[in-house]
C-alpha cells in the first residue's frame, strides 16, 4: 500500500497546531525558515530523526542542524563562550548556525550529532518557524527539506514535488525570503566560516570586528553534505561565467548579463539568492539542456550564491 500523502498545511493556528502535533508524535514535518524549507523532527527522538535521514536518503554519518526557539534554549543545548555569544546575540534570530560545545545533559539523539561532541544549532527568524517552535516546545532537527544531494527547497511545492510521498506533511508559509542556507560559524577556538550562507562574510566582521577565518583544510573530521564539491546538483550540466547560452544551452541572468531567467535584472544580490535555487529548479525542467549561467560578484550574498553554483557545475562522483 502507498503511503498517504503529506498533508499540505497553511499557514494559519490550525496548520501550525497540526505541525507540532506530528512532530510530537514522532513524524517528519516540513516548515518555512527565512533560507530554504527544513525537514523536521523531534530532536530529542531517535527514530523520528532516522525518518528524517531516512526520507532524504541521506548518508546517516552527516549531522543535523538544531533549530530552537531563542538563545535560551539554545544555551539549553550547547555552551557558548563570549564570542559566540557576540555573535547570537548580534544576529539571532536569523541565517546564521553556530558549531559548538553539546552539553551533556541536552536530551539530543546521537543521531541528530552523528555522535560528535558538537552541535550545529540556529534561531531562525521566520515567523512560522518561530511560531512552530513555540507551539513544539523542544528543538527540531532539519536538514534542507530536499532528497540528498539535491538542489535545496524555496517553496512548499518543491518539497511536496521531490518528498510529498516520504513525509508526513508539510507547512506552506510561501517562498522562503532569504533562499540560501544559513552561514556556518565553527570555532577554532577562534571563529571560522565553515559555510557561506544567508549571513555574508561582511556582515560577520562587522559583529566580529576583524575578518573572520576561513576554514582550515584539516577542520572537519565530518564530512558535511554541504561541504561536498559535488552538492546541489542540478541534472543539467551548468556552465559558470558565460556571457551568453551556447547552442543547447539555456542561460541563468543576472543583472544586465540577460537570460532565459534572470537571477536580478537590477544586479541585487538579495533578490538573486532568493531566486536562486527556485530558478535552477525551473530551468533544469528543460529537456537536454546544459544551463549557462552569468558572472555573479562575490561580495555581500554572492560568496554565498557562487559556493552553492561552485558545487552544481562540480564533477558528479
Ligand atoms: O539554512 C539552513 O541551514 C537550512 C535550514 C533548514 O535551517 N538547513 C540546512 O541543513 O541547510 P543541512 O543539513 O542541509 O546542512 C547542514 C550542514 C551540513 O553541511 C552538516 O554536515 C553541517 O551543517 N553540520 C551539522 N552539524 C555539524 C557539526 N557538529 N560540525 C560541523 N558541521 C555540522
Ligand atoms: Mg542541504
Amino acid at each position: 500500500m502507498l503511503p498517504p500523502p503529506a498533508e499540505h498545511l497553511k499557514a494559519d493556528e490550525t496548520g501550525i497546531a497540526r505541525a507540532a502535533d506530528l512532530l510530537r508524535q514522532g513524524l517528519q514535518v516540513a516548515f518555512p525558515t527565512e533560507t530554504v524549507y527544513g525537514l523536521g523532527a523531534d530532536a530529542q527522538n531517535a527514530a523520528a530523526v532516522a525518518g528524517v535521514f531516512a526520507a532524504k536518503g541521506r548518508p546517516t554519518f552527516n549531522p543535523l542542524i538544531v533549530h530552537v526557539a531563542d538563545l535560551a534554549g539554545a544555551q539549553a543545548i550547547a555552551k557558548f563562550d563570549e564570542i559566540a555569544l557576540t555573535l547570537a546575540q548580534n544576529l539571532w534570530p536569523g541565517p546564521l548556525t553556530l558549531v559548538l560545545p553539546l552539553r551533556a545533559d541536552a536530551g539530543i539523539s546521537d543521531l541528530v550529532t552523528a555522535g560528535l561532541p558538537t552541535i550545529a544549532i540556529r534561531v531562525p527568524k521566520h515567523s512560522l518557524a518561530q511560531r512552530l517552535l513555540a507551539d513544539f516546545g523542544g528543538g527540531i532537527a532539519a536538514p534542507s527539506a530536499n532528497p540528498s544531494g539535491k538542489v535545496s527547497p524555496t517553496r512548499a511545492d518543491h518539497v511536496l514535488e521531490e518528498l510529498g510521498d516520504k513525509i508526513s506533511a508539510v507547512l506552506d508559509g510561501g517562498p522562503c525570503p532569504v533562499g540560501v542556507e544559513s552561514t556556518i560559524v565553527g570555532f577554532d577556538p577562534d571563529p571560522i566560516l565553515l559555510r557561506e550562507g544567508g549571513v555574508s562574510a561582511e556582515d560577520l566582521a562587522t559583529v566580529l570586528g576583524h575578518p573572520i577565518g576561513d576554514r582550515h583544510p584539516t577542520q572537519g573530521q565530518v564530512t558535511a553534505p554541504g561541504q561536498l564539491v559535488s552538492h546541489y546538483a542540478t541534472n543539467a550540466g551548468l556552465r559558470l561565467n558565460a556571457q551568453a547560452a551556447k547552442p543547447g544551452e539555456v542561460m541563468l541572468g543576472f543583472g544586465a548579463v540577460a537570460g532565459d531567467l534572470n537571477l536580478s535584472p537590477t544586479a541585487d544580490l538579495t533578490e538573486a539568492a532568493a531566486n536562486l535555487f527556485e530558478y535552477l529548479r525551473e530551468l533544469d525542467k528543460r529537456p537536454n539542456m546544459g544551463i549557462a549561467v552569468a558572472p555573479i560578484p562575490s561580495h555581500g550574498l554572492g560568496a554565498a550564491i557562487n559556493d552553492r553554483l561552485g558545487r552544481a557545475a562540480a564533477e558528479r562522483p
